[in-house]
């Protein structure tokens, strides 16, 4: 009998044998840097010469892995490999796919500060991220194989007298999963269980940040027991292989999440009918996000401080669903944005393979500058209150950063910046608030700060974004518990680990037979 789902619990650090335990992991992991990877193709472990190299964001001279990579050839023979997997895979029971999935989370969980400790040296994590983003990954394998066997029992149809109707799902065919480096464990393990569960063969592309940790998961998946060539693993160049992965006859679905750019890439050369394709590919784009905590006259005022800073500073900001924008009503603004500012300055900021800091470098060259050109818009754009230091000598060191006073329309308050930067502006009144919130092209998550129970109902219908959170920060979804998945350029509103997700990767059919 399988247990109800339950989430896995977060690590404690503030107990010793539980920091004790992790510096074990991450000096276990050390001893572990710099191997070579290969790709896995009908189960075959090919190692190529061209290799693609992961250095630690906190520490740039660290090797993390050399991970072969994939060409198109590759990729044409991973989808011929997928073909034939799929023949067999499809006609498993959702049970007996289901129990590969528990094995590998308990595999997994065994392992569960090993898993982390790889997160800390290829994405840079602090501990307690790192411990969020394997915990997760364990409730995805577990909350969609759950999910599978509930679904491979059909839905319920109405009977006529003499005629019986059946409604069952089955799997569509082989497609690509092509996941972010930023919840490098979570979102791969995710978006790579719920079509493999569903019965689907998978290509899988990690980012190229963080490939490492993504052959860590397909390890795991053939140990637990998936047979081969239903999970082919194909890092590369996206330059290279992502648009043909996106355009290839075969691929039926393509599960990506990412930036706006890459989405809407990937949605339109996957609506282009290529020669020989019989079927409608479907898309699954999770994109970025310009989150916003809005914070009311008549609200607890420390609780705002604590949920803006954690949710614009956790992982250095580097979550779709980080806060960027806090906009507070003109009384409390003064306030809430010095209690802000006392909180970050408390905030550590180091290499967390050397000690639990609470944050870490963001997540390369590229990234650094990025966040960097946005604290120069922002001095002109607003007054930079706290932070604004960058420093690559030895990693891609930003410090968390707060703007004031800045025009909601001013562009470090629209554009997504994917770093430890957050903008405060004032609204007069709880429509206003409203009204700023609003006002960007993403729609993914966003929180209100409020004592004020029409002020809630109301934020309840207007606040327009898939994730909404009352009195509490706007990151930190849980498998089962938040379902996620944003509006407008946020994208196709999935919602992972949500009742309705494995449905993106099934065909339902009826069938009707009088009698
Ligand atoms: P990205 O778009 O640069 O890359 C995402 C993936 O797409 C990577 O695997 C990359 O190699 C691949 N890719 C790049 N070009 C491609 C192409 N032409 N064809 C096919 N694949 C291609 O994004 P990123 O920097 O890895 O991740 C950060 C972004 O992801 C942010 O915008 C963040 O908000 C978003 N994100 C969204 C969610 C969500 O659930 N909405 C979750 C995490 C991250
Ligand atoms: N699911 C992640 C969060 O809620 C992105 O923070």
């Amino acid at each position: 009998m399988v247990l109800p789902f339950k989430h896995e619990p977060f690590t404690d650090f503030n107990d010793d044998r539980n920091r004790k335990e992790f510096e074990a992991a991450l000096e276990l992991v050390k001893g572990d840097l710099g191997k070579e990877y290969p790709l896995v193709i009908n189960g075959e472990k090919i190692f190529t010469d061209d290799k693609l190299i992961s250095v630690s964001p906190s520490n740039k001279e660290q090797v993390v892995g050399k991970v072969s990579k994939a060409t198109k050839e590759h990729v044409d023979q991973a989808f011929e490999s997928a073909i034939e997997a799929f023949k067999t895979w499809k006609k498993w029971t959702p049970k007996e796919r289901a129990d590969v999935l528990y094995r590998a989370a308990g595999m997994i969980r065994r392992r569960k500060h090993e898993f982390s400790a790889w997160l800390v040296y290829d994405a840079g994590k602090p501990w307690n991220q790192a411990d969020g983003d394997t915990a997760e990954g364990i409730d995805f394998l577990e909350y969609y194989a759950r999910q599978m066997i509930e679904l491979g029992q059909g839905k319920k149809l109405v009977d006529h007298e003499a005629e019986h109707n059946d409604y069952f799902y089955q799997p569509m065919g082989p497609g690509v999963t092509i996941p972010p480096w930023n919840f490098a464990f979570a979102i791969v393990a995710g978006t790579v269980a719920a079509p493999i569960v569903a019965g689907n063969p998978v290509l899988l592309k990690p980012s190229e940040n963080t490939p490492v940790i993504a052959y860590k998961l397909v390890e795991v998946l053939e140990e637990a027991g998936l047979p081969k060539g239903v999970l082919n693993f194909v890092p590369g160049d996206p330059a290279e292989i992502g648009d043909y992965l996106v355009d290839h006859k075969e691929t039926h679905f393509i599960n990506f999440t990412g930036s706006r750019a890459t989405g809407t890439r990937i949605i339109e050369r996957a609506a282009k009918v290529q020669e020989g394709q019989q079927f409608l590919k479907r898309v699954v784009a999770e994109m970025g996000g310009k989150d916003t905590i809005i914070v009311d006259r008549d609200a607890d005022l420390d609780l705002a401080a604590d949920a803006i800073v954690n949710s614009a500073f956790g992982f250095s900001g580097q979550k779709c669903s980080a806060c960027s924008r806090a906009v507070i009503h003109k009384d409390v603004y003064d306030e809430v944005l010095e209690k802000s500012i006392e909180l970050t300055k408390e905030l550590t900021v180091g290499n967390p393979s050397e000690e639990n800091f609470y944050m870490g470098a963001v997540v390369n060259q590229k990234q650094f500058e990025k966040i960097k050109d946005y604290i120069e818009i922002g001095k002109k754009e607003g007054e930079l209150v706290y932070g604004g230091e960058a420093d690559d000598s030895k990693g891609f060191f930003i410090s968390p950063t707060i703007f004031k006073d800045l025009d909601p329309k001013a562009r470090i308050m629209q554009e997504e910046i994917f770093g430890p930067v957050v903008g405060f502006t004032k609204a007069e009144d709880f429509d206003e608030l409203l009204e700023i919130a609003n006002n960007t092209e993403y729609g993914l998550t966003g929180a209100v700060i409020s004592n004020n129970r029409e002020h809630l109902n109301r934020a309840r219908h207007e606040f327009h974004v898939g994730n909404l959170y009352f009195n509490r920060g706007c990151t930190a979804a849980i498998v089962g518990y938040q379902p996620f998945g944003g509006f407008k350029m946020s994208g196709t509103d999935s919602k992972a680990g949500g009742p309705d997700y494995l449905q993106h990767f099934l065909e339902a059919k009826v069938v009707s037979e009088t009698f």
